[in-house]
């Protein structure tokens, strides 16, 4: 192939630890896609300009991360119903003088759950710990796989309340406090970022049991507090490196059209971690 790759990127601030790169050339190489992709640090006050600058020398996407999703769903022009759900961008697409503003991280979790670790989340009665972007930005695609209940629970009612009150008419959803919560749920997705300072997000061991599915949005080398806690509590655990892939392999998907397989990704990426 002679002609220029087509240019992606992350943008981010720090970007240095993203796995993204990775991800994304091994897509590239699986699927025969001719693109480079890069990571991009944009100065704290300076994701706009540095969108701009990218755009300017051709590139054709981003991935956004932290600071900048939720700039980058009010830069882009127009948005999917899901990234207007989730409030946050987490995926750019140059086309024309449009800019696409998407979001994946949420059809990345369910992808995750459903497909990945093979657990339904139709009928199923799900426990969302956490009100905060992590947690906005799955509940719509949790409720299109039409659970029982969802129940949304965090330390500051207010939050959870008001997403239930967004959501209520997508389906089955409510807001709890910790503390009102102890019966047992098939699935317990931790949301929070209590997993950052290895802790634990108050709830009652009783959510879980032998059929739970406890799943922690996190991830890293070693198991995180809510993981182990839920393990001694009799549940399955599953980090969140799965839902990094998905949600990279949905982005390549909205960028390329073509669907990458995710498993010898997966693989590869655990096996480094
Ligand atoms: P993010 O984008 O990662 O979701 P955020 O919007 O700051 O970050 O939200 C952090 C979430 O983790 C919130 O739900 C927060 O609870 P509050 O809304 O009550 O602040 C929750 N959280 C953070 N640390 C926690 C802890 N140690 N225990 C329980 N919940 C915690």
């Amino acid at each position: 192939m002679s002609s220029r790759p087509d240019r992606y990127a992350v943008i981010g601030n720090p970007i240095a630890h993203s796995k993204s790169p990775d991800i994304h050339a091994r897509f590239a190489a699986a699927t025969a896609q001719h693109l480079q992709y890069e990571r991009l640090l944009a100065p704290l006050d300076g994701f706009a300009a540095a969108v701009r600058d990218f755009i300017g020398g051709g590139g054709k996407g981003l991935n956004v991360t932290v600071p900048f999703k939720l700039e980058a769903h009010a830069f882009a022009t127009v948005l999917t119903e899901r990234a207007r759900a989730a409030g946050a961008v987490n995926t750019l697409r140059f086309d024309g003088a449009d800019i696409l503003g998407d979001n994946t991280d949420g059809v990345g979790l369910v992808t995750d759950i459903v497909k990945n670790a093979g657990v339904a989340v139709q009928s199923k009665k799900v426990l969302l710990l956490g009100a905060g972007g992590a947690a906005r930005g799955v509940v719509l695609p949790l409720l299109m796989e039409s659970p029982r209940e969802l129940v949304i629970a965090n330390r500051t009612l207010a939050r959870a309340q008001e997403l239930a009150d967004t959501f209520g008419a997508q389906g089955p959803v409510r807001a709890s406090d910790f503390g009102s919560v102890s019966d047992e749920f098939d699935i317990v997705i931790n949301a929070t970022s209590a997993s950052l300072a290895d802790e634990v997000p108050p709830v009652a061991p009783t959510v879980f049991g032998p059929e739970t599915l406890a799943y922690d949005m996190m991830y890293g080398k070693a198991n995180t507090a809510f993981m182990r806690f839920a393990l001694d509590h009799g549940a399955a655990v599953r980090d969140g490196l799965g839902m990094l892939v998905e949600q990279a392999a949905e982005s390549f998907f909205v960028w390329r059209g073509v669907r990458p397989d995710t498993a010898a990704v997966f693989a590869e990426l655990r096996a480094r971690l």
